[in-house]
């Protein structure tokens, strides 16, 4: 034993030189790697699967669409197998199908340019609640043949949530800048957003006042809501495209008539909005959560509003909408294309279109297409005629 410990402690004092630099060698690499950790953890990461955030703009109550149909030929129609004209006259209603005022209107609409230059477009096609359906929403541009430089697409809220592919819908949105109407689960989205990032609440900028009012928050916190986990996913331009979804936009003329898929020479002020619009408020006065969440006035007087159904006194909007419609000035009318509302499925009424079909149920998803065409009337002379057809496929 004795005669080894030299060689024993001449090693030991070789490898104790050596593991020295190894030790700093160790721990300098030990740093870097505790720092790359850190790195990793703190910047790299977060950067990765936490998104930077931005703050969040004013909603807009009010816009308009920025396009305008221009009026196609009857040839033009057949090439893209646009509604069926035969079937058209009967569905206008007797007293309302040959006002001699509608003669001019096709002078009067190809010399009334607006203001200022407004793009013209064949066809507007208005797209109910898809709900993170992506491969439907496919089908059903493919079955219409969108034309994304002659077609303008605007999908009227809930396009997110629920469903498999809410982000492929919204990076589809993006990329083919279609145009957009917020949806409650849109707003519960943006909250939810805010809230994650410490943002001001959702606000919405009133056009007549220039005034801004917020969201309430609550103050639920942190939870394992899917909409609050989507809402955490989303990039910066996810959330500025949702961000930029109106509240109600204005259509300008729209089709007026009696029955579905189809249209004449009559037309009304049209908008677009996801739950509907109390009848008795100007556009700028509405209050944005009603028109995102209503599905029901409530009696005796119809100025409430209510997302179940099954309230006391509850009487679904359109019913009442279209009755205070029908008692207006025929200048002053409004027809309302609308969502939201899955459990009424297809709803077309004179003043209001439901195209929520409950794709999310597997059910349909529906698309409502407007387009001008260039008609006659009895005597030879061209007028515009308004027309619109609602297209759907199975979910
Ligand atoms: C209302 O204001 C917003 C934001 O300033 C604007 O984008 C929108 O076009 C305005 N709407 C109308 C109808 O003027
Ligand atoms: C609804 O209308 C009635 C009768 O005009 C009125 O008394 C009531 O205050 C209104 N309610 C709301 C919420 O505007």
């Amino acid at each position: 034993m004795s005669e080894s410990t030299p060689l024993i402690y001449k090693d030991d004092y070789e490898e104790f030189s050596l593991s020295k630099r190894a030790k700093i060698i160790l721990s300098t690499a030990g740093v870097i790697v505790a720092a790359a950790t850190l790195w990793l953890l703190c910047v790299f990461l977060p950067g990765k699967f936490i998104p930077e955030a931005v703050p969040l703009e004013a909603i807009s109550k009010v816009s308009e669409l920025g396009v305008r149909l221009e009026p196609l030929t009857r040839t033009r129609v057949e090439e893209l197998g646009l509604g069926d004209w035969s079937g058209v006259a009967g569905a206008i209603d007797q007293d309302e199908s040959e006002d001699s005022e509608d003669d001019d209107n096709y002078a009067e609409q190809l010399t009334s340019r607006p203001s200022k230059e407004v793009p013209g477009v064949e066809r507007l096609i208005m797209i109910g609640d898809i709900h993170g359906h992506y491969s439907e929403f496919m089908k059903l541009l493919k079955k219409l043949h969108y034309n994304p430089s002659k077609d303008h697409v605007l999908v009227l809220g809930d396009f997110i949530t629920k469903g498999p592919d809410s982000k492929k819908v919204l990076d589809f949105l993006i990329e083919n800048d279609i145009d957009c109407i917020m949806g409650n689960h849109e707003l519960y989205v943006l909250r939810y957003y805010a809230q994650y990032h410490s943002l001001r609440a959702p606000f919405f900028h009133d056009n007549e006042t220039g005034t801004f009012t917020s969201m309430a928050m609550s103050n639920s916190g942190f939870n394992d809501d899917p909409e609050f986990l989507l809402a955490k996913r989303l990039v910066p331009d996810q959330v500025k495209y949702i961000n930029k979804c109106s509240i109600i936009k204005t259509l300008g003329k729209v089709p007026l008539h009696k029955t579905k898929n189809e249209g004449g020479p009559r037309s009304t002020e049209g908008v677009a909005v996801h739950a509907g619009l109390r009848w008795d408020l100007e556009l700028n006065d509405q209050d944005p959560i009603e028109n995102l969440e209503m599905r029901s006035y409530i009696g005796p007087f119809y100025n409430k509003t209510t997302d179940d159904p099954f309230e006391d006194n509850a009487v679904s909007w359109s019913k009442i909408f279209n009755m205070k419609q029908k008692e207006k000035e025929s200048e002053d009318t409004l027809a309302v294309y609308y969502g939201h509302d899955a459990r009424r499925s297809l709803s077309l009424k004179k003043f209001t279109k439901g195209i929520d079909t409950g794709c999310d149920k597997g059910e349909y998803l529906t698309a409502m297409v407007l387009w001008n065409e260039i008609g006659e009337n009895k005597k030879g002379k061209k007028r515009v005629l308004y027309k619109e057809q609602s297209v759907q496929i199975k979910c």
